[in-house]
């Protein structure tokens, strides 16, 4: 049966995590509070509104609708600093290959990320056309763990969700994957990622052999 893989975007195939966490920090600081890279473990994958409640739920802050809606412009507008200066070099090790294996054997291949910045984000790094579908922040209402984003990848290209394989660096994701049978492959800690399917450091380790499995299950 026909197989479609899914990539998360920031941690699995760019290194944004610490962009988000420098501007969440800045924000931190500005409000009288620390943030760690520990607590920054929370915010993968989840949606940008409810990474803002999680970090005044940190600083045990309450604020109204217009303080946070100018904190979520200004944290982003730092984030879109640091994105600027992206280039093919902030593609993470291993990734081009796998893509690029994929794409050779015309496997479909979609995005599904929470991020509204996706697509600049992968022009910037030159991997806009590799997808045959890009699903982000943009497109859908229910952030991850709910499986929406790859539900709707699923969806545009055609395939089963049982026979749609996930990569994702956030428990979140990994979650929202295995939710509807969808086969995860996690990329990252294996003691934070333990719930998915596999398991990689990064993706260097995963061998054509593996996609090959993947491909002809
Ligand atoms: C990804 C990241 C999250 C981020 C979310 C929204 O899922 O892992 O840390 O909060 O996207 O990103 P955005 O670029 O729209 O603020
Ligand atoms: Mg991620």
């Amino acid at each position: 049966q026909k197989k479609g893989f899914i990539f998360d975007l920031d941690g699995v195939i760019v290194d944004t995590a610490g962009f988000h966490y420098l501007a969440w920090k800045t924000l931190a600081n500005d409000l009288g509070f620390e943030f760690t890279e520990e607590q920054n473990e929370r915010f993968k994958g989840v949606s940008r509104v409810r990474s803002l409640e999680i970090l005044l739920e940190i600083g045990k802050r309450k604020a109204t609708q217009e303080e946070k809606d100018g904190w979520l412009i200004s944290k982003n507008a730092e984030y879109l600093g640091y994105i600027e200066k992206m280039t093919k070099e902030d593609i993470l090790p291993g990734v081009l290959d796998v893509l690029n294996y994929l794409k050779e054997k015309n496997i479909p291949m979609a995005l599904g990320s929470a991020s509204k910045n996706a697509q600049p984000i992968l022009k910037r790094v030159g991997l806009f056309d590799m997808f045959d579908f890009i699903v982000d922040g943009n497109h859908v209402e229910k952030a991850k763990p709910d499986p929406e984003v790859f539900t709707m990848g699923a969806e545009e290209l055609e395939i089963d969700y049982k026979n749609i394989i996930v990569f994702e660096d956030s428990i979140a994701g990994v979650q929202a994957a295995n939710s509807v049978d969808m086969v995860s492959v996690g990329i990252g800690d294996a003691s934070v990622l333990h719930e998915a399917d596999y398991i990689f450091k990064d993706f260097t380790e995963i061998s054509t052999n593996f996609l090959d499995q993947l491909i002809n299950a």
